[in-house]
């Protein structure tokens, strides 16, 4: 069923590429959801939706195959790419991917890299919970890409002072209330997201972690990254399948 879907997505992708502007087909657009700018803002508006998306019964064969569609950027084993560029995705609860996936194909998180793989011309609404599943079930890689190393104690310190109590002491997030697993993320992906947390340019974000970063230098957000990218969550993190 789903491989004369990848071969007519494909080639249409690839036209979009080669084209420019009035023949692009929706696909390639990511929609606009208000986010943190607006002022009746809530940042988990669709949580009972997710909770009830992790009330179905998980397939993680369907998860594995729907996945199969991602794995050019996240890799196979959901580890990404060490310099950011691709997050790591595996080990990370269920009801954040799930919160990622809809916000990333909403427009309330702007993607537009992975917005047409997150579209529902590949990502069936209904292999939300399969694909999240198979993702939580895969062991965080010990080898991501770290930071230099040069300034953690600094690190450590804003980390116990500002992250610790939505993050967890090893980064272990918060599945309940969608915080994420921080341990095993790469360096370069969390400088970036950190940094358009901060400038509101991470349109989905937490408003009261918004508060806590405000302030923050270049240099602290390096710091507290560094930290953060030695975290590790032990019942988690394994070696590759
Ligand atoms: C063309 C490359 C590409 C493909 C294919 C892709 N992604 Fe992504 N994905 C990205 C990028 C880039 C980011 C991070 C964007 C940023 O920095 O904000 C991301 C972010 C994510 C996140 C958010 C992670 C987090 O920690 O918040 C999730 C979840 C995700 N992708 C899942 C998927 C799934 C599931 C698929 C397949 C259906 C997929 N991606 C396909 C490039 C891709
Ligand atoms: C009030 C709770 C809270 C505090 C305090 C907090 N965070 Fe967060 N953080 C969250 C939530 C919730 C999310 C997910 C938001 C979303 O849905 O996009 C998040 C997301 C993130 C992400 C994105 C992760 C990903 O996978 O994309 C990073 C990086 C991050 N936080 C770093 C930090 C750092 C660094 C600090 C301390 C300086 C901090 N957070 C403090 C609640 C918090």
């Amino acid at each position: 069923m789903r491989i004369p879907h990848l071969v007519l997505v494909l080639p249409l992708l690839a036209v979009v590429g080669a084209t420019q502007g009035s023949e692009r087909p929706e696909i390639q657009e990511q929609p606009r959801l208000p986010g943190i700018e607006a002022e009746d803002y809530a940042w988990d508006h669709q949580a009972d939706e997710i909770r009830a998306l992790l009330e179905q019964e998980v397939d993680y064969e369907q998860g594995r195959y729907a996945y199969v569609y991602c794995q050019g950027c996240h890799r196979q084993d959901g580890s990404g790419r060490p310099d950011g560029t691709y997050p790591q995705l595996a080990g990370q609860h269920a009801s954040v991917l799930i919160k990622q996936m809809l916000d990333i194909r909403r427009g309330s998180r702007e993607n537009p890299t992975m917005y047409p793989f997150a579209d529902e011309h590949i990502l069936y609404y209904d292999d939300l919970p399969h694909i999240a599943a198979y993702l939580e079930s895969l062991p965080i890689p010990p080898d991501n890409g770290r930071g230099p190393g040069e300034d953690l104690a600094r690190g450590e310190r804003l980390y116990q002072q500002d992250c610790k109590r939505c993050h967890g002491a090893n980064g272990e997030g918060d599945a309940e209330r969608f915080k994420p697993v921080l341990a095993g993320q790469h360096y370069g992906y969390l400088v970036r997201q950190t940094v358009e947390i901060r400038d509101l340019e991470r349109r989905n974000a937490n408003p009261d972690m918004v508060k806590v970063l405000r302030g923050y230098t270049d240099g602290e957000v390096r710091a507290v990254s560094d930290y953060i990218s030695r975290l590790v969550m032990p019942e988690r993190t394994g070696s590759h399948r």
